[in-house]
């Protein structure tokens, strides 16, 4: 049943959407959402955690504000998603900003705007104490402790080029009494997709360790990348097994410490990657000899996590509940030999129109599609928690992609004769 669990609902719901609403689209699910922001946030009852939602993961406004009505507040990489937050409501000292290379007047803008801005290099923090003396702000250290489901997307190691080293911290320190600025916060990101729990154990012993040297800490950010289980047998990150362990250690730190302190965590795709499914329809079965290949309306455009991190996603046939008993490779509608969402993968025989859904595909599937062969985005769904569904995100035709597409480029059409 372990589909049926994933599909979020009854595959005559997913095919009346479908039907409804067109495909290639986002289904995501209100309740799943709200029940494991509730997890999460009931996991250290005793001890002053608090959740950020990385917004990366999953942007839909509708999406934001779900997770904001839960309590959390927002873990931002862009000025984008700063504006992003604050137009869903966020108050700007729960937003979060951890800077990437940054530019002066982003800099500017998230000091006007009043978030929490996190500076992960001693240029950018030399610029930050120049030109806003006596404020307060929070850094983000290079732990050398790395994780993640890729390499791609471990972000702790030696190489990475996030975060301030750790033997600059006593410069950092420096750099910042020298303009009367308080470092008020700790951070760090080990990875998306954490295999080995006991990596983000170490990198909470190394920042709360690193804490102790400096001066005016408030808050401990240990950053996200709590995985989900995309591949059976994969199992769910035993969380309560996590909590214990941490909540150990950060309990521990408490007793020594006088004074207030929070700690934050700031998952994403553990907060929505389960809540969302793409649907999208076959229109084309082709036997290539070896292989035979399930055409979809889809692509790497639309969900690049298999072409860019040769992720899995499950699929599921929902139109027929016959046995599986024929092997296929999903492939989409991208010019590329390498737009395939699916490999070998045992399904219902399954025939032109029918509609497939591709699981856990919540987290960092909408937020990084883009318009690759000048095609649509997909439409988004959100099933409320009473059971209906309503629209987050239309659909543009392809006459209407190709109008904005020309006005954002302000080329002049001409009349093809
Ligand atoms: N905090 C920071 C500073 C981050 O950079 C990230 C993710 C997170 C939190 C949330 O990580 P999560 O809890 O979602 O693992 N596109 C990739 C994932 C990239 C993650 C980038 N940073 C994927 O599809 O797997």
């Amino acid at each position: 049943m372990r589909n049926q669990k994933k599909l979020l609902t009854e595959p005559d719901k997913l095919i009346r959407i479908a039907e409804k609403w067109g495909t290639p689209t986002y289904v995501y699910d209100e309740q799943v959402i709200r029940d494991r922001c509730g997890t999460l946030r009931s996991l250290f009852p005793d001890l002053p955690v608090s959740w950020l939602y990385a917004v990366k993961a999953n942007d839909n406004p509708h999406i934001l504000n779900i997770i904001r009505e839960e309590g959390f507040g927002f873990d931002t990489v862009s000025y984008e998603e700063v504006l992003l937050c604050k137009k869903i409501g966020a108050k700007s000292r729960d937003i979060f900003y951890t800077e990437n290379n940054m530019t002066d007047s982003e800099m500017a803008g998230a000091v006007r705007d009043g978030v929490v801005l996190n500076i992960g290099s001693l240029g950018r923090l030399e610029s930050y104490c120049r030109s806003y003396p006596k404020t307060e702000c929070s850094i983000r250290i290079k732990p050398d402790i790395s994780d993640g489901h890729h390499s791609k997307v471990d972000t702790g190691n030696e190489d990475s080029k996030f975060g301030i080293r750790m033997d600059l911290l006593p410069e950092a320190q420096s750099i910042a009494k020298s303009h009367s600025v308080k470092i008020s916060g700790i951070h760090a990101h080990i990875g998306s997709g954490i295999q080995k729990p006991e990596n983000l154990l170490a990198e909470i012993d190394t920042l709360l360790e690193a804490s102790g040297h400096l001066d005016d800490i408030s808050f401990i950010n240990f950053g996200g990348g709590m995985p989900i289980p995309y591949r059976p047998p994969d199992e769910d990150f035993d969380l309560l097994h996590f909590r214990d362990l941490a909540g150990k250690r950060l309990a521990g730190y408490l007793k020594n410490k006088n004074g207030a302190i929070r700690f934050f965590f700031e998952p994403g795709r553990w907060v929505v990657g389960p809540a969302g499914l793409l649907l999208t329809q076959v229109n084309t079965v082709k036997d290539q000899g070896r292989k035979v290949f399930l055409g979809t309306d889809t692509g790497f455009n639309h969900l690049l996590r298999p072409a860019l991190y040769d992720a899995y996603h499950e699929v599921a046939n929902i139109s027929r509940i016959t046995e599986p008993g024929k092997t296929y490779d999903v492939a989409g509608n991208i010019c590329e030999s390498g737009d395939i969402l699916a490999v070998d993968r045992t399904l219902p025989e399954t025939k032109t129109g029918d509609f497939l859904a591709i699981l856990d595909a919540g987290a960092y599937g909408m937020t990084m599609a883009s318009h690759y062969n000048r095609r649509a985005l997909p439409a988004e769904i959100l099933i409320r928690r009473d059971g209906g569904s309503k629209i987050v995100r239309k659909r543009l035709t392809a006459e209407q992609t190709i109008e904005a597409f020309l006005k954002d480029t302000r080329y002049q059409p001409k009349e093809s004769s």
